[in-house]
């Protein structure tokens, strides 16, 4: 049973590369943009406030996101294994995760760590074009995961299960590069 987190920056291709691990290994993926983009265009109460805090490229709060996951991951413990993606993205999500894990008795997750320039992320970003893809919130999303995302990444570290991956190349390249690694 496959136990990922895909994690980096934005723009580096967790998104994409997610979509592609899930289709091929059968997981269930769980994107936080994606729920969170999800209740803004329907309108429910986490929509409401989630969207000017996503327009300006902040965190929504740690005890909001948690919550979600924690939720998601429970209702969907009996698929084939999972892949998160935009989460943790602060210590205290990292933390509750641990827990959630503990409760589920998920023993071996293996966080796949995307490595990109800040040129190439912020050109892919400007091409994209979604709406938090303006140069100022993209600005603000950069230095929001150098801040408070980034030492999530020595939080694993120190657990010894990040498989780093360059995020550099053609989207299969890097597919290759990450099925590479997770077989050995
Ligand atoms: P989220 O949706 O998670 O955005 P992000 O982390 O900023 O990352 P992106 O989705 O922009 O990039 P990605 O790494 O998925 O790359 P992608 O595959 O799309 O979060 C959005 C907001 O929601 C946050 O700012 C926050 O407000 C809130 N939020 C979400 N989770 C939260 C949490 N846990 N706590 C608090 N708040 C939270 O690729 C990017 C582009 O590049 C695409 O156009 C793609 O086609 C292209 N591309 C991909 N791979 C390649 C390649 N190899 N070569 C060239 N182009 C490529
Ligand atoms: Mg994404």
């Amino acid at each position: 049973m496959d136990q990922l987190i895909i994690f980096g920056p934005p723009g580096v291709g967790k998104g994409t590369q997610a979509e592609l691990l899930s289709t091929s290994l059968n997981l269930f993926h769980l994107s936080t943009g994606e729920v969170l983009r999800k209740a803004v265009t329907e309108g429910t109460d986490l929509g409401n406030k989630a969207k000017a805090i996503m327009e300006s490229g902040s965190l929504v709060p740690d005890d909001v996101m948690i919550g979600i996951v924690k939720e998601a991951l429970t209702t969907n413990k009996n698929q084939n294994g999972f892949i998160l993606d935009g989460f943790p993205r602060t210590i205290a999500q990292a933390e509750s995760l641990s827990n959630i894990f503990k409760d589920l008795k998920y023993e071996n997750v293996k966080v796949i760590n995307l490595i990109a320039g800040t040129e190439e992320l912020v050109k892919r970003l400007l091409k994209r074009g979604r709406s938090d893809d303006t140069e100022e919130t993209i600005r603000q999303r950069l230095k929001i995961y150098y801040d408070a995302t980034e030492p999530v990444k020595d939080y694993y570290d120190k657990q010894g299960n990040v498989i780093d991956i360059k995020g550099e190349g053609s989207k299969d390249e890097i597919f290759g590069y990450i099925t590479k690694a997770l077989s050995v």
